[in-house]
């Protein structure tokens, strides 16, 4: 069936047990919770345990979004995980979630796409549901971001968390679902973010991995100003595209990078800071986790409701970029 309007049925969201506090940082980097707080929002975050990984995240996020959809993991048709931190290179880390849950009908597959990864794999889910090719979607996001963190580079070792979101898409009738989406990315702006180690440029070898190659490098203060700007136009966009203005938004959802971010760019937006959602004083940056838990907090405890008109924002390495909108 063509023109299927798609809508989100479900979420679901996981995070592990321990939690490391802008004090606890400071014993070890030179830093403090005041520069934390005042120049991210983030108190804490939450960091997984030796010999928890990411896939056990998502499964625990993702078997919650799939009951409150109300639907059978075989009726899943395509699942896609975000993430930039997998468990192993090969499988995927979608066919290990997908054996874990028993979703033996799905195209299983890994997004990479950093921080936009959620919306990314929203925007390809909402374009199969729509021709077609697909019935029930299962779109993750989920990260152990603490194992690929420098503990020496106090410009990243503060931001990143760990944790998963999940949501499952389906066919919708009526004003209901996903109005609009679209994503983009500019690869020149690679080096303002990025892991250079682990893979077929510099495979991991013991000096590699003593120089911390695998670790996250971030030109901080660059990226700000394109991540402010991209999220803002992209939102604009989709709204446009809608026959909608910033004004009719009820919950802004951006990715949560910097609550400095996020006010900016809602002040770019003329969005009251009243409708815009932000966890990130407890989970800190997430990255491709951070909108699915975001948005599955505020459908739990009843911030979203039915009717209500949500745009989600993400920006992250790559650079990626991209906008959702959804009539609840
Ligand atoms: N504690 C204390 N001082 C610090 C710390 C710290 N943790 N980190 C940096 N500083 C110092 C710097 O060394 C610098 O000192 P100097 O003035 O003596 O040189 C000073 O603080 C200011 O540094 P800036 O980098 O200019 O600080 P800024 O206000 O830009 O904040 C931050 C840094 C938090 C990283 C901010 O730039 C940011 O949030 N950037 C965007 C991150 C982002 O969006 N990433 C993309 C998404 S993530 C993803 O894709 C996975």
């Amino acid at each position: 069936m063509a023109n299927q309007r798609a809508g989100i049925l479900g979420t679901g969201h996981a995070y592990p047990e321990g939690i490391l506090t802008n004090a606890d940082l400071a014993e070890l980097v030179e830093t403090s919770d005041e520069w934390i707080t005042t120049r991210t929002g983030i108190k804490q975050r939450r960091k997984a345990a030796p010999g928890e990984y990411t896939s056990m995240f998502a499964v625990r996020a993702a078997q919650k979004a799939i009951e409150r959809a109300r639907i059978d993991p075989s009726d899943i048709d395509l699942l896609l995980c975000a993430t930039v931190t997998p468990d192993q290179i090969l499988p995927s880390t979608g066919c290990i979630i997908q054996a874990e849950l028993g979703a033996n009908n799905a195209a299983a597959m890994d997004v990479v796409a950093a921080c936009s990864g959620f919306l990314y794999g929203v925007a390809l889910a909402n374009s199969m549901i729509q021709n077609g090719q697909a019935k029930y979607a299962l779109v993750i996001g989920s990260e152990i971001l603490t194992q690929y963190v420098d503990y020496t580079d106090r410009q990243t070792c503060v931001l990143f968390g760990d944790g998963a979101g999940a949501a499952v898409l389906g066919p919708v009738e009526g004003n209901k679902g996903i109005l609009g989406a679209k994503i983009k990315s500019d690869g020149r702006y690679e080096e303002q973010l990025y892991s250079p180690g682990g893979g077929t440029r510099r495979k991991p070898t013991a000096e590699t991995l003593a120089a911390g190659d695998h670790f996250f490098k971030m030109k901080g203060n660059e990226l700000f100003k394109v991540a402010v700007r991209s999220m803002a136009e992209i939102s604009r966009d989709v709204l446009e595209n809608a026959g909608l203005t910033t004004a009719d938004i009820d919950i802004f959802i951006p990715h949560q990078a910097n609550q400095r971010i996020t006010e900016a760019v809602a002040d770019r937006l003329n969005v009251d800071i009243s409708k815009v959602y932000s966890n990130i004083a407890v989970h800190g940056n997430t990255s491709s986790a951070s909108i699915p838990i975001a948005l599955d907090e505020c459908v739990s405890s009843g911030r979203i409701k039915e009717g209500d008109l949500v745009m989600m924002t993400s920006f992250g390495g790559g650079v990626t970029w991209g906008g959702v909108l959804v009539r609840w």
